[in-house]
């Protein structure tokens, strides 16, 4: 049951991992987003947390073909509001809110909210949000903890995301109630700092390939 998030599903399903984005300076941007493109990761998490992150946004949707674009650390009203005004494919949070959920309700940017306990996942689940981000993923007990939902909330799909890494993704991978994993191991901050397209590129290229 997910009838707030609307293709929200088919668009997460198209990678495996969804790289979720720091990006201090807007001239990294583009050649971030194609290095991960081309890489095989398609849907992008560009996070709010820095003044730059929305015109990173612009820049990716309007000069990286393919590149489907949502916001991450999307906290209250104003930043679910600018994530519909940047035109943004869906939008994430760590967490979720009263404010947020009825802010969503006037929203037609999809809202991938998150849940770490099967309390919030029903009160996520009686909102109509069925698709949500398990977060902190390993943190908060890993893919036996979220295998562990599998049977009494099978009507639950996640997206984990949080202390995930190119090791443990296919633990994650293989359970029934995972539809994609998020997370920044591909895009590091040295590797962004020194321009290494190319070494980002490779990552994400075997970020693609994972498999449960
Ligand atoms: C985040 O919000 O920063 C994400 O959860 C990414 O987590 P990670 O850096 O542990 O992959």
């Amino acid at each position: 049951m997910s009838e707030r998030q609307p293709g929200l599903e088919a668009l997460l399903r198209q990678a495996p991992v969804v790289p979720v984005l720091v990006i201090d300076d807007v001239v990294d941007a583009v050649p971030l987003a194609k290095a991960l493109v081309e890489g095989g990761l398609p849907v992008l998490e560009i996070t709010l947390r820095t003044k730059a992150a929305p015109y990173c946004i612009r820049a990716i949707k309007a000069e990286v073909r393919g590149a489907i674009v949502g916001s991450g650390t999307v906290l209250d009203r104003h930043t679910l509001k600018l994530s519909e005004e940047l035109g943004c494919a869906f939008a994430v949070s760590p967490g979720a809110t009263p404010a947020l959920i009825e802010a969503a309700q006037k929203t037609k940017t999809p809202l991938l909210p998150a849940s770490r306990s099967p309390s919030e996942a029903m009160t996520l689940l009686e909102h109509g949000y069925g698709l949500q981000k398990f977060f902190p993923a390993e943190q908060s007990g890993g893919a036996a903890y979220l295998s562990a939902l599998i049977s009494p909330l099978p009507q639950v799909k996640f997206c984990p995301t949080g202390g995930i890494t190119a090791e443990n993704a296919p633990t994650y991978l293989k359970l029934a109630n995972v539809i994609t994993i998020g997370g920044s191991w591909m895009a590091p901050k040295a590797l962004i700092a020194n321009k290494d397209w190319a070494g980002i590129a490779k990552l994400a290229t075997a970020a693609a390939r994972l498999k449960g």
